[in-house]
């Protein structure tokens, strides 16, 4: 039996004709539509929400959990939905325009990029001089006679790429024996007609798990002529890399169409870096990659199945430098691509990065480098060594598992104050949910204003009396829960008001605490007090986008540290820009990568204990919040995704 389906999206209808039983989101990803699904369509999340008329199928539990009351105006989860008759479907997408972090701290690095170029007048053969082209070019490039393509295994002859001596005779000729040569670690990449010395470009990407930030850099002044971001087109098979994997692994195209999906996330940004730079893709050399350990494995099609199941082994964490043209990036033919080496299954070349950018592996003493994400990856050292563990945040503070809770995009309340119910929104435009900064600005209000607990208990009706008129009326019961209203229904966009309720409580507890225990155990490990630590580096979007006070105030960062905060932006993306331009910070990053000892939590005795600890908050100081200024008040880029 087959049913005709119809999809509103973006002001159009878009028919399709489905089989009984189909499932709404298999339907809607073959009609190239991606919903937001942070649990990867195990029905888990309750983010990919539609609104369907026609003969409704019986919801399933997992609808009626997380739905609620609204599943009496037909919305349904799109994962669990079975088409059983004709229906309409209705998608109401805000735009994917996302804030994205790509601004970072920017070290001066002395410039030794990765290629080179150099131009040469060779002398024209003669019956006194028949020397073969190669050789002609070899004496006057600057390489070693024997490397026009050094081989590692040191073995006679030379090891180049077939295309460049095919192509030199009739380039040496027809170019009049002017040339320019591009070579990288004293290998000859390619040739080139004429002095084209000028045009010579880099790029650097930092592939994280939600988005993907990329940087040109011109190779001969180390500038930074332009930035693009997008997010990570992968994550419509799920927000963590445990639902890339499981995806990954189910068979040898899904494999692919991961690969393929961020390779062409890559080309489309390389793409839109040389178009506002005026260039041509083609004078881009190299293309330097950081990311999590999973994301490097996925780009390079590397079998990540070893880094989802104990004991976590990926497939290598060394840099890995072949031919961009083999990996499928779209620059320069003869162009390099290098990823950059990660630590273990969970300190990827992201973190490896962010202690490049950040300094820290040459600080005197302690410091500390917290990512917050899924994972929060934490760092404590400094020249003398460093050790760091990845804490399961869960994905709480990216708004999946809350009630509202969204990504960082437009519609998102990203910041909120108990004091006069102030919020701002992404994109100056009315809420549709609450992203990760105001997540936390919201637990941090509720507890000043005592309408949780220390123990993270929403006050039941009984409790409520000593608190101001304004705040008891906000007290309200959402899916059967225990609430309290954020953000008035007339003031959303979605027909509803925007609550927190206590089970978006009990997840912030749970990603506070697990972050928090992670760096008290690194801090047990090394013997020291917070006392001892002079700086704390906040890296990512998030650490960036939060208020120091509320992340203080619910535990999520020790108060003790509060005045030594410094975020440091997309470090990530900074420290792939120092590797791209210095062959000095690449070979550093190496040596950090060696360097940091790593410290598994899952079988830590002293996480355990912390993590149980760090549930309950901290006490109230009795200050009232008030809307600060966010600790790296960079431009950030709005893209759509
Ligand atoms: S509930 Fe459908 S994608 Fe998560």
């Amino acid at each position: 039996m087959k049913y005709r389906v119809d999809v509103h999206i973006d002001g159009d209808v878009r028919t399709v004709i489905a089989d009984n039983g189909a499932n709404l989101l298999d339907i809607l990803k073959g009609m190239g539509i991606s919903l937001y699904t942070p649990c990867g369509g195990r029905g888990t999340c309750g983010k990919c929400v539609v609104r369907a008329e026609g003969g409704m199928a019986e919801p399933s539990e997992n609808e009626r959990r997380l739905l609620g009351e609204r599943l009496k105006k037909g919305f349904r989860l799109a994962c669990s939905y079975r088409i059983g008759s004709d229906a309409c479907i209705y998608i109401d997408r805000p735009g994917e325009q996302a804030v994205i972090m790509t601004a970072g701290t920017r070290r001066q690095v002395a410039l030794d990029p990765l290629v080179r170029k150099r131009y040469i007048e060779l002398p024209l053969p003669s019956l006194e001089d028949q020397r073969p082209d190669m050789e002609r070019v070899l004496a006057l490039s600057g390489l070693p006679a024997m490397n026009a393509g050094t081989s590692i295994t040191n073995l006679p002859g030379i090891e180049t790429e077939l295309e460049l001596l095919k192509g030199l005779p009739a380039l040496l000729r027809s170019s009049g024996y002017r040339v320019t040569t591009v070579e990288t670690g004293g290998k000859l990449l390619s040739v080139e007609a004429g002095d084209t010395t000028a045009l010579l470009c880099g790029t650097a990407f930092d592939i994280g798990t939600t988005t993907v930030a990329a940087y040109l850099h011109d190779l001969n002044s180390g500038k930074l002529l332009s930035v693009a971001s997008m997010m990570n087109p992968q994550r419509k098979f799920g927000s963590d890399v445990i639902s890339r994997i499981d995806h990954a692994k189910t068979s040898r195209q899904a494999a692919y169409e991961l690969k393929s999906l961020i390779t062409d996330c890559v080309n489309e940004l390389a793409g839109q870096l040389a178009d506002d730079a005026g260039i041509n893709k083609k004078d881009i050399y190299a293309a330097v990659f950081s990311g999590n350990t999973t994301m490097l494995h996925l780009l390079a099609g590397l079998d990540a199945s070893g880094i989802a199941v104990s004991p976590f082994i990926p497939a290598t964490c060394r840099t890995i430098r072949l031919g961009a043209k083999e990996l499928g990036i779209d620059i320069n033919n003869s162009g390099q691509a290098i990823l950059l080496p990660c630590v273990s299954a969970y300190i990827g070349a992201d973190t490896v990065s962010a202690v490049l950018a950040s300094g820290i592996y040459e600080k005197d003493g302690f410091s500390l480098l917290v990512d917050i994400g899924t994972n929060g990856e934490i760092v404590l050292g400094g020249k003398d060594g460093l050790i760091a563990c990845s804490a399961a945040a869960g994905p709480a503070f990216e708004g999946a598992n809350i009630r509202f809770g969204m990504g960082g995009i437009a519609g998102a309340v990203d910041s909120f104050a108990m004091h006069g119910f102030r919020y701002t929104v992404i994109g100056n435009m009315a809420a549709r949910g609450i992203c990760g900064s105001g997540i936390v600005d919201a637990a941090a209000a509720l507890l000043d204003a005592g309408v949780i607990d220390e123990t993270g208990t929403v006050a039941d009706d009984g409790e409520t009396a000593g608190l101001p008129q304004e705040i008891r009326e906000r007290f309200t019961v959402t899916d059967g829960m225990r609430s309290f209203i954020l953000v008035p229904a007339e003031e959303t966009d979605i027909g509803e008001p925007i609550t927190i309720t206590q089970k978006d409580i009990r997840e912030i507890q749970n990603a506070k605490a697990a972050i928090a225990a992670g760096i008290e155990t690194l801090m047990s490990e090394a013997g020291i007090s917070y006392h001892d630590i002079k700086k704390v580096y906040l890296a990512g979007g998030f650490g960036s986008s939060i208020h120091v006070r509320s992340a203080a105030r619910i535990g999520l960062l020790p108060q003790q540290l509060t005045d030594r905060v410094e975020a440091v932006g997309n470090a990530s993306g900074s420290g792939a820009s120092e590797c791209l331009l210095s062959k000095e910070m690449l070979r550093i990053a190496e040596e950090i990568a060696g360097k940091v000892r790593y410290i598994e939590l899952s079988a830590s005795a002293v996480f355990s204990e912390k993590y149980i600890e760090n549930m309950i908050f901290t006490q109230n100081q009795g200050e009232v919040l008030q809307m600060e200024k966010r600790v790296f008040p960079v431009a950030e880029r709005i893209v759509n995704g």
